[in-house]
C-alpha cells in the first residue's frame, strides 16, 4: 500500500474526486459503465461536494455510474434521516444526473428470513457487472472499513452483521443517544471490497491516527480488518496530518 499525507482533508478530497471523475470518463469515452462502492458517514462529504460541483460547474456526467454503498443499518427505513439511503441522496444522488436504477444501497427494510438471498443477490450483482472500478473507504476506530468489524474474515462477502460496541458509541450522537443506534446492519465484505480493481481509503484527524497506525504498520489480523489492504495491490491511503501523526 501506499500513503498520501495532505495538509487538509479538502486538498485529499479533490484530488480523489478529480481521480473518480477521470475514470467515470474514460469509462464513458469507451461506452462502458463505471461501477463504484461508495461509503457514507463523515470522511467522504468532501469528495462528494466536489464531484457535485464539477456536475454543476464542468458538466462531469454521472449517466454511465452505476454505484454499490457498502453498507446501511439494520434494520432501517429509507426516508429515516439516519438511514444511508437518505444520507447518500442527500450528499451526491439529488444532485447529478445518476440514473435512479444504478443506485444500489443495501436495502434496512428487506424481511430478516429474506436476507440471506438478498445479500446474495448483492455481491452476484456486482460481479455480473465486472467487479468494482473503484472502491472508496473510510475506516472505523475498530479498524473496519464497511461494517467489517473485528473477527471478520478476508474473504467474507455481502452479509447481515453485529456492529462493535465502539462503532455505536461513534454513531451514538447522530442517532440522539446509544440506545436508538440499531445493533446490526447489512454490509459488503472484506472480500467484496479487496475485489475493487482498485480502493481508496480516506483517514482525516487526530481520532483516526491510532488505527491507522495499526492498519499500516501492523501485521495482518482479522482484528482490524482493514488490515487486510495491506495485500491489495492497487490501494492508497489519503490522509491529512493528523490521521498521520502516529505513523513512524
Ligand atoms: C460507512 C462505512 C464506515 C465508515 C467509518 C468511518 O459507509 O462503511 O466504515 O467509513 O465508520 O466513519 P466516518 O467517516 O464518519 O468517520
Amino acid at each position: 500500500i501506499h500513503n498520501v499525507i495532505f495538509g487538509s482533508s479538502q486538498e485529499g478530497s479533490i484530488i480523489v474526486a478529480h481521480e473518480i471523475a477521470e475514470l467515470i470518463k474514460e469509462k464513458a469515452a469507451s461506452n462502458k459503465p463505471c461501477v463504484l462502492g461508495l461509503a457514507t458517514g463523515s470522511s467522504p462529504v468532501k469528495v462528494y461536494e466536489e464531484l457535485v460541483r464539477m456536475h454543476n460547474e464542468e458538466g462531469l456526467s454521472f449517466a454511465n455510474v452505476v454505484t454499490f454503498n457498502l453498507d446501511e443499518y439494520y434494520p432501517m427505513d429509507k426516508d429515516n434521516i439516519q438511514s444511508y439511503f437518505y444520507f447518500m441522496h442527500e450528499h451526491l444522488f439529488n444532485h447529478v444526473d445518476i440514473l435512479p436504477e444504478n443506485i444500489n444501497i443495501p436495502n434496512g427494510t428487506v424481511k430478516s428470513e429474506d436476507l440471506h438471498q438478498y445479500c446474495i443477490a448483492y455481491e452476484n450483482k456486482i460481479k455480473d457487472l465486472g467487479g468494482l472500478d473503484f472502491q472508496l473507504l473510510g475506516i472505523g476506530r475498530t479498524g473496519h472499513i464497511g461494517f467489517n468489524e473485528p473477527g471478520s474474515h478476508f474473504n467474507s462477502a455481502t452479509r447481515n452483521i453485529t456492529l462493535d460496541y465502539i462503532t455505536r458509541v461513534d454513531a451514538a450522537s447522530s442517532f440522539l443517544g446509544i440506545d436508538n443506534v440499531p445493533r446490526k446492519a447489512i454490509t459488503m465484505g472484506v472480500g467484496t471490497v479487496r475485489s475493487a480493481k482498485r480502493i481508496v481509503l480516506l483517514g482525516w484527524g487526530i481520532n483516526k491516527a491510532e488505527v491507522l497506525r495499526e492498519t499500516i504498520e501492523g501485521e495482518i489480523t482479522s482484528q482490524v480488518p482493514a488490515t487486510y489492504l495491506q495485500e491489495h495491490h492497487n490501494t492508497t491511503f489519503v490522509l491529512d496530518e493528523g490521521a498521520s501523526s502516529e505513523l513512524t
